[in-house]
């Protein structure tokens, strides 16, 4: 009982930081298990403010003990100064954050491919958050990938010369400045593997110890499910598995050991980046400007303004049986206070047929015409309820056809940035998912 898998449904930033922070107190540990510092969690609660982009959510309750799983891309500078930033903010996390010595190194050279190759693409660009992400997650396929565990190895040379072979060519043939030679990185390598010390470890089998001794491990998606390298918008994805089974691969943990997977979505879309977006506001609509400033929407990691948009429960259902998602938290509900009417899309047009999933081809998902269900809206604030009684009952009648159309139940409602602006419904179907430990949430 208890080991569960926390991602978002949609296209990344369904704040997903806040739930993580929100369910720890049922935790023994929190492991990232893809990605890197390509994303943003935030976390606040009182006055404070945290955003993390590699160290899990969970490192800013006690207890927890944070793991960078082996299928993430690791900055090693960034996560230095991450740790740093924490400590001096009187986040201890000596004995609490541990790296895996398997997941990859991104190096200096991949940043600067990754801008390369974005400057280059023009018109035509993914929108990466230009961290070196994608040209990491290619090294490590290929097999010359610098492995964390690899840092102060004697191989390394050797490896940073293979990537340095791949790479080189293709950074200066874009016009864009020759990259360190190998030589010159071997320094800065030893430098981060000593600095790193003894976080390094076998994760893995540390996870398989933790789940034989009925330890309770959070895994902590990022990006979200329709960024997945294999089943997103493909070629506008990330370069990981963003989804539930990309936990079980990047954490080395088997599917049957998994309890159940609790799904982030937001009460609306946004996206960052390019890519199909059926039901995306177009930059004249007045309610464009209107939820991006209400809801904040710029980027955490790049500070890009995020693209806005309906709710699609065609894509959260399909992203609910892609990732066997067993319960809903639903975030930025109060988003929506001012807004006469709402509307949530239940499928598209594609020329004169209708279907409810949105095709593989990029080109025909961004030709698919959204079909609307139109809804009331509440225009009263909803902003820090605390309890599900107290919403306006149009506010409730859109949950519900948020849970009808998903067909999955919503067990959190996210009404404010804060930890403490949250409903918790379904106690049960909690229970059922953390057993005894659901309790440690409702006393939270
Ligand atoms: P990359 O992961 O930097 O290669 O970017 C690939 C795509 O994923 C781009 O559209 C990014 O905007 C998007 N992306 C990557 N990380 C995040 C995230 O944490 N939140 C939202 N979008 C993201």
């Amino acid at each position: 009982m208890g080991q569960i898998i926390v991602l978002g449904l949609q296209w990344g930033d369904e704040g997903k930081g806040k739930i993580v922070d929100l369910l720890c107190p049922a935790f023994d540990a929190v492991v990232r298990y893809q990605g890197g510092n390509n994303a943003g969690h935030t976390v606040r609660f009182g006055e404070a403010h945290f955003a993390l982009h590699l160290v899990p959510s969970g490192i800013l309750r006690p207890s927890v003990t944070g793991v960078l799983g082996s299928g993430m891309v690791i900055a090693p500078d960034a996560l230095l100064e991450e740790i740093e930033a924490l400590e001096a903010r009187g986040v201890d996390t000596a004995g609490r954050l541990l790296v895996s010595e398997r997941a990859h190194t991104v190096l200096p050279t991949h940043r600067l491919l990754d801008q390369a190759r974005e400057e280059a693409r023009g018109s035509a660009k993914i929108g990466t958050t230009l961290r070196g992400i994608g040209p990491a997650y290619e090294m490590k396929a290929a097999r010359c990938g610098v492995r964390i565990g690899d840092l102060g190895s004697q191989r390394l040379l050797d490896v940073l010369r293979q990537q340095y072979q791949r790479i080189a060519g293709e950074i200066t043939a874009a016009g864009a400045p020759a990259p360190p030679k190998p030589s010159s990185l071997v320094a800065t390598c030893r430098a981060w593997a000593e600095a790193l010390g003894d976080r390094i470890c076998d994760a893995t089998a540390l996870l398989h110890r933790w789940v034989a001794e009925g330890r309770q491990i959070l895994f902590e998606g990022a990006q979200g499910a329709m960024l997945d390298l294999d089943h997103g918008t493909y070629p506008f994805v990330t370069s990981s598995s963003t989804t539930a089974a990309g936990a079980c691969v990047g954490a080395g943990i088997a599917p049957s050991a998994i309890d159940g997977v609790i799904g982030v979505v937001k009460a609306y879309t946004t996206r960052v980046g390019s890519g199909p977006f059926p039901t995306e506001l177009g930059e004249q609509d007045p309610l464009l400007a209107h939820l991006r400033q209400r809801g904040n929407e710029l980027g955490t990691t790049t500070g890009r303004p995020r693209r806005v948009g309906w709710l699609d429960a065609a894509l959260l259902r399909q992203a609910c049986t892609l990732n066997g998602v067993s319960a809903l938290a639903v975030t930025k509900l109060d988003v929506l206070d001012e807004l006469a009417e709402l509307r949530i899309a239940t499928g598209y047009r594609l020329g004169d047929r209708e279907c409810t999933t949105l095709p593989a081809d990029a080109a025909a998902a961004e030709a698919a015409e959204p079909i609307y269900q139109v809804f009331p809206g509440w225009q009263q604030t909803t902003a820090g309820t605390l309890c599900i009684r107290d919403l306006p009952s149009e506010a409730r009648a859109y949950l519900d056809a948020v849970e009808r159309l998903a067909g999955v139940p919503i067990v959190l409602l996210s009404t404010g940035p804060r930890r403490e602006e949250t409903v918790l419904l379904q106690h049960a179907v909690l229970r059922r998912l953390l057993g005894h430990r659901a309790r440690d949430i409702a006393e939270r």
